[in-house]
């Protein structure tokens, strides 16, 4: 079996897209199963920088099936723009590089209307959604509801679906004091993105992907924000609408969970969080804006400040535990260079009590003190270290430190945005 899933082990934003772009060239199938717009991959290749939100980073890579799969909620004005893009840059020649599922669901113009007008109205209590539709697409589906890609195709359903969704939908806008929207409007919106996604729409992709599997090509599973982000086990309610970890690869996908061989969790040097919601470890002072800057933490998608912190190693435990981690890959290590000391938080006070797991109910989250234990930092620049090696004597304190306390190998370390700024102590994925 070669199924390979990468997850962010954090609140997103780890840099999962640079790993899964590595990865991505020695799969055949690199496969998006959760998530829409929402994300936001930054890839440098050949010194350009590519942003890319649904369509999976193996198609940067020649002769790669990329996948959208059924888990998915699709934004299709959003997916012809990247289409758009990846076609310009000669990296999308093919109708055969990319299999859009018939059975994911569609983000209409009213789900990112009733996303944004219920976050201004719940004011200081918003979630901080990316605004994208994301949870009012997932509610659709939950409530079995939902338009799915192939119904784009057939008019009778597609106008059937729109009358009762809308009838709905609008009773909600007018209570937020929106616009509302016709089925005319929104059979004619769908109906302009129809022709670029036909050439990749596919009945069954987990057919496909499990074929693949037991014929012995290489799937790599591509997760989109992180697991405390996961809608059943983050910091609930201030998580995504959809599963996160690991296990979602498979449900989202329809595959079997005996086809996965691998997970990797990919976290930062620190820890950042996008939007409200618990975050123990964040540093509200001129560290955090020091990480904020040097790191350059800014929101791929929303382009909003990212609060930064300390690395927790409590989330990450949790997050090993929920994913079933069984390799680490290590992001933005160059970042801390030039710290005296380096902050770990390794457990939290919570009522006054030390506690090493993470909590389950919010309002522990919240009261969460992280307890901080300090490890000596390293001056010298990392960007351009090629070898474990070289790497000062306290980068790998660091690293060793980490991965003894979670008790998964640190396998792959970055140093810097770019392909070649990536130390493998062992070789993912390679022949
Ligand atoms: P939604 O997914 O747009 O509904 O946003 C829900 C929460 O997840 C907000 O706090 C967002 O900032 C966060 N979020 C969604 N996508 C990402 C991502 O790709 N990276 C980091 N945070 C994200």
């Amino acid at each position: 079996m070669s199924g390979l899933i990468v997850i962010g082990a954090q609140w997103g934003d780890e840099g999962k897209g640079k790993i899964v772009d590595v990865l991505a060239e020695r799969s055949d199938f690199v496969v998006r199963f959760q998530g829409g717009a929402n994300a936001g991959h930054t890839l440098v290749v050949n010194g350009k920088k590519v942003v890319l939100h649904l369509i999976p980073s193996g198609i940067l890579h020649e002769n790669k099936t990329c996948v959208i799969a059924s888990g998915t909620v699709i934004d299709i004005e959003a997916l012809q723009k990247e289409l758009q893009t990846v076609t310009e840059l000669g990296y999308l020649v093919s109708s055969k590089q990319l299999q859009i599922s018939s059975t994911a669901t569609v983000i209409f113009p009213f789900h990112k209307a009733l996303d944004q007008a219920r976050e201004s109205s719940l004011g200081e209590n918003k979630i901080g959604t990316t605004g994208r539709g994301i949870g009012p697409a997932y509610e659709d589906h939950a409530a079995r509801k939902a338009i799915l890609v192939g119904d784009l195709f057939d008019l009778d359903v597609l106008k059937a679906k729109l009358k009762s969704i809308l009838e709905e939908k609008n009773a909600l806008l007018k209570y937020y004091k929106q616009e509302q929207f016709t089925v005319k409007q929104m059979m004619e919106w769908a109906q302009s993105y129809l022709q670029s996604v036909e050439p990749y729409l596919t009945p069954d992709v987990g057919f496909n992907i499990y074929r693949a599997i037991k014929t012995g090509k290489r799937v790599l599973f591509e997760g989109a924000q992180g697991t405390l982000l996961d809608v059943y086990h983050g910091t609930y309610p201030y998580v995504t609408s959809s599963s996160t970890i690991a296990g979602s690869a498979c449900t989202s996908t329809g595959i079997g969970p005996n086809m996965i061989t691998d997970v990797i969790g990919v976290f930062k040097a620190y820890a950042t969080r996008v939007g409200s919601g618990p975050f123990p470890s964040e540093l509200k002072d001129d560290l955090g804006d020091y990480l904020q800057t040097k790191g350059f933490e800014f929101g791929a998608t929303t382009g909003r400040k990212r609060r930064c912190g300390w690395l927790d190693l409590v989330a990450m435990k949790y997050a090993t535990r929920l994913n079933g981690i069984t390799h680490l890959a290590l992001m933005k290590l160059d970042v801390l260079s030039g710290l005296d000391k380096i902050g770990v938080c390794v457990s939290y006070e919570i009522n006054g009590k030390a506690v090493h797991e993470a909590p389950t109910k919010l309002s522990d989250w919240e009261k969460a003190k992280p307890i901080i234990e300090f490890l000596p930092g390293w001056k010298e620049d990392l960007t351009q270290v090629s070898s474990l090696k070289d790497l000062p004597r306290n980068a790998t304190l660091y690293i060793d430190f980490i991965s003894k306390h979670l008790g998964v190998p640190i396998d792959v370390i970055s140093v810097g945005p770019g392909r070649e700024q990536t130390l493998w102590v062992k070789p993912l994925f390679a022949n």
